[in-house]
């Protein structure tokens, strides 16, 4: 596949900025690179919201084409299915959907691959390991005890899976003060960079330019 680095970016809790998150890098690095976004979550989609994408996709020889804003190429099960349709998709079906958009989608060449993960460690996470290789891994997480303490499950499945983590990002949702790096620092994980609460990100204003996560995209693009 001609994707130069695929990243996923997640963390087992709901609600930290995952999906947030993904956009705002993947619209910094595409200022430097080509970037496409993979939206793993199959019952819950959001880059097709984020990015304000309504169109559903062409499909070329059955083939899915991606949508694409400002130089990104963007999957979302949101652009496929009705939006309230995939919320009832059952189990079994999740894998297959995932299969499908990862080997299905004509991505052309790509810098980066940026795949904003569902919540949970469940088949998901088995399904795009298996069908990719994850070149890093981002935890996200909001500073707080239930979030760190989920993360930890994310971070022993992926050291289970022997996937390479990149570091992690706080994202300061809730203001908090002095919040705890230790966890992460005694687990030898870098911190990337933390966010604040901003109403750029609240409601994804397209054209923020966010310093944090142009600085987080140069730790990215110093790795190539
Ligand atoms: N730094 C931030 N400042 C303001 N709002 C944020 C920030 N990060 C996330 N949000 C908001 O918090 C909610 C959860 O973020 P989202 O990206 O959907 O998380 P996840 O993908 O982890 O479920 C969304 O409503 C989003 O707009
Ligand atoms: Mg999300």
């Amino acid at each position: 596949m001609p994707i130069k680095k695929i990243i996923a970016i997640g963390s087992a809790k709901g609600g930290v900025g995952k999906s947030s998150i993904t956009a705002l890098l993947a619209l910094s690095l595409s200022k430097h690179k080509k970037v496409g976004i993979l939206d793993a979550d199959i019952y819950g989609p959001n880059q097709n919201i984020l990015f304000n994408l309504d169109s559903k996709n062409n499909i070329v020889n059955k083939k899915i084409m991606p949508a694409e804003k400002k130089g990104i190429k963007i999957i979302s099960m949101g652009n496929i299915l009705n939006y309230d349709d995939a919320a009832i998709w059952r189990g079994p079906m999740l894998s297959g959907a995932i299969k499908k958009l990862i080997n299905d989608t004509v991505w052309d060449n790509l810098d980066y691959l940026l795949i904003d993960m569902p919540p949970g460690t469940g088949d998901a996470y088995l399904t795009v390991f298996k069908e990719l290789i994850i070149d890093e891994f981002i935890l996200i997480t909001t500073p707080n005890k239930l979030a760190i303490s989920d993360t930890q499950k994310t971070i022993t499945m992926l050291r289970k899976l022997n996937i390479n983590i990149l570091g992690f990002i706080f994202n300061n949702i809730f203001n908090v003060k002095n919040f705890d790096n230790s966890f992460f620092l005694s687990n030898k994980i870098d911190h990337l960079g933390t966010y604040e609460f901003d109403k750029n990100i609240l409601d994804l204003n397209l054209d923020f330019n966010c310093l944090i996560t142009n600085k987080i995209s140069k730790i990215i693009m110093s790795d190539v």
